[in-house]
C-alpha cells in the first residue's frame, strides 16, 4: 500500500503550522499569561520556546521523517538496537497523550463554535438564542462538542492530501490581519496600557517561580503540538531527507509570534474590563477555568456597536477553524495507528476514534470541576515534557542505525552538525530535567 504523503513542502509548513495555531495560542497562551504575572511568564515562555520546546519539535519531526511510518512504530523502530518494547509502547503513551488532548480540546473549541453562532444570531436578530448561545452551560457543551469532534472527523477520513493539506492551507492569513485589527482597537480603549505594561514589562522577582516555569514550559509544548506525536506522524508524511531545521524554525516562529500577539489583545482586553468594572482577577488569578476570556471578548465586541458582531462572527469562526486544524493533526496519531498496524481503513479508524473522544470529552463534561483543569495540567506538565525527554533520548542515544545525528563520519566533517547532536542528545534532556526537579522540590 503506498503511504498518503503531503504533496509540497509547503503544505507540510502550512499543515504543520495549523496544528500547531489553535486554541493554545489564542486562549491557553493568554490566560496562562494572565495568571502568571504577565511580562514574566512571556518572558520564561520564550527562552523555554527557544531552548526546548523548538529543540523537541525537530526531535519529533526528525523521527517521524527518517521512519515514514506512524509514531508507534517510528518509535519502536528507532529504539530497535535497544529498547524496541520500550519505544513502541512510549508511541502508544503519545496516543493516549492525543486522544486526552481531544477531549478537553474539542470542549474549548465547541465555545468557539458556539460564540461564532451566537453573534450569527444576534446579527440575524434572534437575541434570545443568542444569549444562550454565549452563555456558559452544560447543555451548550453536550451539543457543541459532539459537532466539533464530527466536523474534524470529517475532514481526516478523506486522507492527508485531499484533506489535511487542502483544509490547513487556508484562512490562516486572515486569522492575523483580524487579531492585529483588534489590537489597534483595543489599545485605544481605557485601562488597556496598564494592561500593556502587565504583559510587556516582566517582574523580574517572578521569573524563577518553579510553577511559572513548569506552566511556560507546558504552554510552549501544547502550543507546538509536541509531545504526543502529531508532528512526528506530519514528519512521516513529508518527503525523506529535508532541511527539518529551517521547517521548524518558520513553524516555531510563526506559531510564537500569534501567541504573542494574542496576548497583546487579550491581556489589556483583560484590563479594559476591569476599568469598565467587571470583575477579572481573584487572588491575582483569572477566575474561572479559563472560560473568563470568551465572556471579556463578547464585551469587547459588543462595544463596538452592530459592527463588532461581524467582527465577532468572523473573529470565532477563525478560531474554530484554527481549532479543527489542530484537531486533525492529534486525530491523525491514532488514526495512521490503526491504519497502518491494524490494517483498518481510514474511515472506520476515524470513526472509531471519535467515539473514543466523544466518550471521553463527555466525561470531562460531566465532571468539569474536578477533571477539565486536571486533565490539562497532567497532559502539559507531565505527558507532553516526558515524551519529549524520550524524544531527546532517542535522537541523542537509542537510535543509531540510519541516525545521521549519530553517523561519525558526517559528524566529524560537519562542527555544527555534531553540536547540534550533543545539545539535543546531553544538554536538552539535563535542562528539561532541571526543570522537573525544580518542581518537584
Ligand atoms: N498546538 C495546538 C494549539 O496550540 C494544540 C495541539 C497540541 C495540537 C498537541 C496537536 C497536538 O492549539
Amino acid at each position: 500500500m503506498i503511504r498518503d504523503s503531503f504533496h509540497s513542502r509547503i503544505g507540510f509548513v502550512l499543515a504543520a503550522a495549523g496544528s500547531a495555531i489553535g486554541l493554545g495560542n489564542i486562549w491557553g497562551f493568554p490566560t496562562n499569561a494572565a495568571n502568571n504575572g504577565g511580562g514574566a511568564f512571556l518572558f520564561v515562555y520564550l527562552i523555554v520556546t527557544f531552548l526546548l520546546a523548538l529543540p523537541a519539535l525537530y526531535a519529533e519531526i526528525y523521527i517521524g521523517n527518517q521512519a515514514q511510518k506512524n509514531p508507534v512504530s517510528a518509535l519502536g523502530e528507532a529504539c530497535t538496537e535497544n529498547l524496541p518494547r520500550f519505544g513502541r509502547a512510549m508511541g502508544k503513551a503519545g496516543l493516549c497523550g492525543a486522544i486526552m488532548m481531544l477531549s478537553f480540546y474539542t470542549i474549548v473549541a465547541g465555545w468557539m463554535l458556539s460564540h461564532a453562532l451566537s453573534s450569527l444570531s444576534a446579527l440575524a436578530g434572534f437575541s434570545e438564542l443568542s444569549v444562550w448561545l454565549a452563555t456558559d452551560n452544560t447543555t451548550r457543551n453536550l451539543v457543541f462538542t459532539p459537532i466539533f469532534i464530527i466536523l474534524g472527523a470529517s475532514i481526516v477520513h478523506q486522507g492527508v492530501h485531499g484533506g489535511i493539506e487542502k483544509w490547513s492551507s487556508r484562512l490562516m492569513p486572515l486569522l492575523l490581519l483580524m487579531l492585529i485589527g483588534l489590537i489597534i482597537y483595543i489599545l485605544q480603549q481605557d485601562g488597556a496600557m496598564e494592561g500593556l505594561r502587565t504583559y510587556l514589562i516582566p517582574d523580574f522577582s517572578q521569573v524563577t517561580d518553579p510553577t511559572l516555569v513548569i506552566s511556560a514550559m507546558g504552554q510552549a509544548f501544547f502550543s507546538l503540538s509536541i509531545g504526543v506525536g502529531g508532528m512526528m506522524v506530519y514528519g512521516s508524511y513529508m518527503a525523506k531527507d529535508k532541511d527539518i531545521g529551517k521547517l521548524v524554525l518558520s513553524i516555531g516562529a510563526l506559531d510564537t509570534f500569534i501567541a504573542f500577539l494574542a496576548g497583546l489583545l487579550i491581556i489589556p482586553a483583560l484590563f479594559v474590563a476591569q476599568y469598565a468594572g467587571q470583575q477579572v482577577f481573584a487572588n491575582e488569578k483569572l477566575i474561572g477555568e479559563g472560560q473568563l476570556i470568551f465572556q471579556i471578548l463578547p464585551t469587547l465586541f459588543s462595544s463596538m456597536g452592530t459592527i463588532g458582531l461581524v467582527v465577532a462572527t468572523g473573529f470565532f469562526s477563525l478560531l474554530s477553524i484554527a481549532a479543527l486544524t489542530s484537531t486533525i493533526s492529534s486525530t491523525e496519531v491514532p488514526v495512521s495507528y490503526l491504519v497502518e498496524e491494524k490494517s483498518m481503513s481510514r474511515r472506520k479508524a476515524t470513526w472509531l476514534i471519535s467515539a473514543i473522544v466523544f466518550s471521553a470529552s463527555m466525561t470531562l463534561i460531566a465532571f468539569f470541576d474536578v477533571l477539565f483543569g486536571f486533565v490539562i495540567r497532567v497532559l502539559t506538565t507531565i505527558v507532553q515534557p516526558l515524551s519529549c525527554l524520550f524524544y531527546f533520548i532517542v535522537v541523542g542515544w537509542l537510535w543509531n542505525r540510519g541516525n545521521k545525528l549519530k553517523d561519525k563520519a558526517r559528524l566529524d566533517a560537519n562542527k555544527w552538525l555534531s553540536l547540534w547532536g550533543n545539545y539535543l542528545g546531553i544538554a536538552c534532556p539535563i535542562l528539561l530535567t532541571v526543570v522537573f526537579v525544580n518542581v518537584a522540590f
